[in-house]
């Protein structure tokens, strides 16, 4: 009997790492494109005929999307939708339980209230049921914040026609999501407006950077004003039409951005064919349950792959255990954002009073229980989304690990 890597034995996925490239990826494309910015001293998008500008038009337009605003990242290409669609201090912005803590702290920035709506465990995603009987239960409700959570689409059919029945703005926090298709629309502006991150460990990347999209010509003209702070993209000078700040992407940012895009776009389809082929072998092993997607997902990008553990059908084997015993395999395993986010200290009481406006009142975070919430944060697994770079014989090996710490949990007993 082969035994568990974790107790001494030959990890069964030893070979993984060589199998996926290291990320970020990059070429001679890249070098020569940042070169290229470098001499032209050229490094700030002020300028017409800008590289950030011909990146937020070739974005756009793969994303099905009228407007790109390119920004500095994607925690504030959030705070530049929201601004854009009117939230002000006071408001209130439904966001999901279980996400990175941007999609709520770029609310906090404008001194709106986050409240949080209950995910639905099977998708990962914002539960619409949780959404309606917030908008029902609250007065002031001025946005949703719906993540793409892992890359997965949220069901729009259920979440769009109620919340524009009623004047309320959508914001996809497509942060993971690069790629992804609703009903064959890529995400990003089939809400109001969506905003995406470029940070390092995403599926498009400059290190930093974010972009911001939307079909309305209004918002988007407001939008690129705010992140150039009140003045006209492209005409540089001293004429500021309102009080802003500034969230300029660097022309830096934008030339790896555009050398990336071709690659990127050939990973995606990449990405989608095998995670499709993961999910489908881990489906068959009793105890892991992959992220479920809705009948509407017509192409899955993604920042995650995620699925759920069961320690009842692994012999009692804790989550945490079972993933030690994975990355000891050579699974490069992890627990995603480990909590729901009003567990977090920064939604403390005295913490989150510390940040707000004088006059709000603290939504008793601390006393907040969304079962749906917890039930995912206590069984999610994750693996980022350059583990689907590799090809069958790379995923092989997940699965082969994943089967061999169930054939031999007994090893791991007390
Ligand atoms: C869901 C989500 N929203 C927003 C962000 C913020 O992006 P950035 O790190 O570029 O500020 C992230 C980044 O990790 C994210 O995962």
């Amino acid at each position: 009997m082969p035994r568990l890597a974790i107790k001494g034995g030959n990890p069964v996925a030893e070979d993984l790492s060589k199998l996926i490239p290291p990320w970020p990826t990059y070429s001679e494309k890249e070098r020569q494109a940042l070169i290229e910015v470098l001499e032209s001293r050229r490094w700030c998008r002020i300028y017409p005929g800008s590289r950030a500008e011909l990146f937020e038009n070739m974005f756009a337009e793969y994303h099905h999307a009228k407007h790109g605003i390119a920004v500095a990242n994607g925690t504030v290409a959030l705070e530049l939708a929201m601004k854009t669609v009117g939230v002000k201090q006071g408001d209130k912005l439904v966001v999901p339980a279980v996400t990175f803590i941007a999609s709520a702290s770029a609310a906090t920035e404008l001194g709106a209230i986050p409240i949080f709506a209950d995910i639905d465990p099977e998708t990962g995603n914002i539960s619409p049921r949780s959404v309606r009987d917030i908008v029902e239960q609250e007065d002031g409700v001025r946005a949703v914040v719906a993540v793409h959570y892992g890359g997965n689409p949220v069901n729009f059919d259920e979440l769009k026609p109620f919340l524009a029945r009623r004047g309320i703005k959508l914001i996809e926090d497509c942060a993971h999501a690069h790629g992804s298709e609703w009903r064959g629309r890529r995400v990003g502006a089939i809400g109001d407006m969506g905003g995406f991150s470029f940070q390092e460990s995403k599926s498009l990347t400059a290190g930093e950077g974010g972009i911001v999209l939307t079909d309305n010509d209004e918002y988007a003209n407001k939008a690129r004003l705010i992140h150039n702070i009140g003045r006209v993209v492209g005409r540089p000078g001293y004429e500021h039409y309102i009080l802003a700040s500034n969230y300029r992407m660097t022309e830096f940012q934008a030339a790896l951005l555009l050398a990336k895009l071709d690659e990127f776009k050939e990973q995606v389809e990449r990405k989608h064919r095998n995670g499709a082929y993961l999910a489908d072998r881990l489906k068959r092993i009793k105890g892991v349950e992959p992220q479920k997607m809705e009948e509407g997902v017509t192409k899955r990008g993604y920042y995650y792959f995620v699925f759920r553990y069961n320690p009842e059908e692994f012999g009692g084997l804790s989550k945490q255990r079972f993933i030690e015993a994975l990355r000891a395999e050579g699974v490069p395993a992890d627990i995603g954002y480990g909590m729901p986010l009003y567990k977090q200290k920064a939604f403390s009481r005295e913490a989150f009073l510390e940040v707000m406006p004088p006059g709000i009142e603290y939504p008793n975070y601390d006393k907040m229980y969304l079962p749906g919430a917890e039930e995912f944060t206590r069984q999610e697994v994750t693996l980022l989304h350059y583990v689907l770079l590799g090809e069958k014989e790379a995923l092989d090996m997940i699965v082969a690990a994943i089967e061999k710490i169930k054939e031999n949990v007994d090893e791991l007993a007390g």
